[in-house]
């Protein structure tokens, strides 16, 4: 296994596992405080991050360690014109590891190229998102066993990069998924072949109460805004879906309601109150999950 972690695709279910009860022993306090004192990590965001860039900074500060970024993208070199690679190999100089989240699907593999130290990929694109997909793992595990269960994919699975990682992750479990999207917003073609050809069952549905009453999970995502080529586009999606306290009304009892965050309109604040609201869980999770990663490609 390489020590860049870029895609869902570079773990296999073993490494999953372990590293999901490594974030586990984490999450009981069960670690070396020092484990990465005099560790520097990089964090290079050219697009907004809210939780993945804190939790990151947040996970190596409880390991004894340092984090250094250069605040926005407008601040730094790549507006003087500097190309990724070469802010890369400069960064691969300042940093043990770099954490890095870019618009353009394919980025975090480019980077791993030029990098001389491992490379975490926070989001490319498009593309893929692996670490919110360890933590989405570690959350449902928190309340059910991942083999056999049902979950329901729900938003713009088209640009959404949780839910194409996600839904690969799953595909280890002997998941069945149930999808909900807007019209043109469905799963990538390629990735739902590749899906199927692992094994996994995929129903598709118009609307989110005929699968409510089957699924365990409820992952809700936002409507990529910002990968939309104009705001017509947008709106003609926007506000599809939204999940609500009486359509929960026909859940399981122990379903859950999962969604990586930021959310828009797609969750109603009223479900927030609700036993099966475990987002504000989710995000709390990417600390030791994120931690689990680091020591991963660190120690
Ligand atoms: C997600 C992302 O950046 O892909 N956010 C996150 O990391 N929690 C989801 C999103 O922006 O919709």
């Amino acid at each position: 296994m390489t020590r860049h972690i870029i895609s869902i695709g570079d773990f296999d279910r073993r490494q999953i596992d372990r590293l999901l009860d490594n974030a586990k022993r984490i999450d009981a306090q069960k670690y070396d405080k020092n484990a990465l004192t005099g560790k520097i990590l990089a964090t290079l965001f050219f697009e907004p991050s809210t939780r993945t860039r804190m939790s990151f900074e947040a996970a190596m500060a409880r390991f004894g360690g340092t984090s250094i970024s250069v605040g926005s993208v407008e601040a730094c070199s790549i507006a003087k014109g500097e190309t990724l690679a070469d802010t890369i190999r400069v960064v691969s100089g300042y940093a043990d590891a770099i954490v890095i989240r870019h618009p353009k699907e394919g980025a975090a593999r480019l980077a791993a190229q030029f990098a001389s130290v491992p490379v975490i990929n926070a989001g490319d694109g498009a593309g893929q998102h692996p670490s919110q997909t360890l933590l989405d793992l570690y959350t449902i595990r928190q309340s059910m066993k991942l083999d056999g269960i049902n979950v329901a994919l729900i938003g713009d699975l088209r640009y959404g990069r949780t839910a194409h990682s996600l839904a690969s992750a799953l595909s280890l479990y002997h998941v069945h998924l149930h999808t909900v999207s807007p019209k043109g917003l469905e799963l990538p073609a390629s990735l739902h072949a590749d899906l199927e050809e692992k094994g996994m069952e995929i129903t598709g549905y118009d609307n989110i109460k005929d699968l409510i009453g089957n699924v365990d999970v409820i992952y809700m995502t936002r409507i990529q805004r910002e990968r939309f080529p104009d705001s017509a586009s947008y709106f003609n999606v926007a506000s599809s879906y939204r999940i609500t306290p009486e359509l929960l009304k026909d859940a399981k009892k122990q379903a859950i309601v999962l969604h990586p965050l930021p959310r828009v309109d797609e969750i109603d604040p009223r479900v927030d109150l609700l036993p099966h609201a475990k987002y504000f869980e989710q995000s709390k999770n990417g600390v030791p999950v994120r931690m689990a990663m680091l020591l991963q490609v660190l120690q």
